[in-house]
């Protein structure tokens, strides 16, 4: 198979393409200015419509993973115009293209379509973000209809990518260096391993399953909860991390208060089955190890 992924340098596209890479796919990692380590580099600005276009006529992949986007919430927010090219427009000249060139396309999403007054969403759920980032998102949505949309939770993994480090690598630094960090117990999530992840868009991709699939962790926990869980897996002090208020933390865009999945379809559907937390965090540690 020859696959595409868009983001290939960041958090889920770099495991994506390890992980395609060990099944002996022929893998292309697009990028924006983090050149990935996994797959052959393709340099691509989602911005610039040409460029996708150009790019996906020359590759001609079976399978694009659509996973670039401008993630950072509060960008989004202030950067509407560039987060509107790069989220809205980009992922529907990537669907065009998609559909030009006969390849099959997943596109993630995220939990941020939900306003996470409930929590527990499942894939028919009313959407209704409460911030640009998730409309955004959910706009992309609307190109990739006829293809697989897998909506994801706050991702994490063992290594940096795309400059970044992950909440869970940030915590374990912090708490390592014996100093102590401020966690929120009001917002609610299902936290996902990039490896679990990805393996479970891959076999999307195998079986060209169309529809949207929430793809994330098999546990809901507030970040809180989640925090102490890293902590006692790793072995690191639980008492170096307090807990604080959503509306403690200075963000620019709001959040959800509680944008946990309900994966049962995907527990139905697919051989890889979401992890539970404490299986993810295991994964995690041999992974780190
Ligand atoms: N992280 C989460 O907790 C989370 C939760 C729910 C859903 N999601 C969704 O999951 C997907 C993957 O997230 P992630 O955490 O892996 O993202 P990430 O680590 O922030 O990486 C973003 C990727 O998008 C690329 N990119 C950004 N702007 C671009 C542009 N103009 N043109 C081309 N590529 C561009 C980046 O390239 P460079 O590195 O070269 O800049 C990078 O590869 C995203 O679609 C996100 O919306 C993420």
């Amino acid at each position: 198979m020859r696959l595409f992924i868009t983001g290939g340098s960041g958090l889920l596209g770099s495991r994506i393409a390890e992980i395609a890479l060990e099944r002996g796919y022929e893998v292309y990692s697009g990028y924006s200015s983090h050149k990935p380590e996994s797959g052959e580099p393709v340099k691509l600005d989602l911005a610039s419509p040409e460029s996708a276009v150009k790019v996906i006529g020359e590759i001609m992949p079976d399978v694009i993973i659509h996973s670039a986007a401008l993630t950072d919430v509060d960008r989004c927010e202030v950067e509407r115009e560039l987060a509107y090219r790069i989220n809205v427009e980009g992922s529907d000249v990537i669907a065009r293209a998609a559909r030009r060139s006969g390849a099959f396309l997943v596109y993630v999403s995220t939990d941020y379509v939900f306003d996470g007054e409930r929590g527990m969403y499942r894939e028919n759920d009313e959407t209704n973000p409460v911030n640009y980032y998730g409309r955004t998102k959910l706009l992309g949505e609307e190109s990739c209809r006829d293809f697989c949309i897998a909506r994801t939770c706050v991702i994490y993994g063992a290594k940096p990518a795309s400059g970044k480090v992950n909440f869970a690598l940030w915590l374990m630094d912090k708490l390592e260096k014996g100093e102590s960090v401020r966690v929120v117990t009001d917002q609610f999530i299902t936290p996902t391993l990039n490896t679990n992840l990805a393996r479970m868009i891959l076999e999307c991709a195998e079986r060209r399953l169309r529809g949207i699939l929430h793809l994330a962790g098999a546990t809901r926990v507030s970040r809180f909860e989640f925090a102490r869980e890293i902590a006692e897996v790793f072995g690191l002090d639980d008492n170096l991390i307090a807990p604080s208020k959503m509306d403690e933390i200075n963000w620019i865009a709001r959040r959800p208060r509680d944008s946990s999945l309900d994966v049962s379809k995907a527990e139905e559907q697919l051989k890889e089955k979401p992890y539970g937390l404490k299986k993810a965090l295991r994964v995690l540690k041999e992974e780190i190890v």
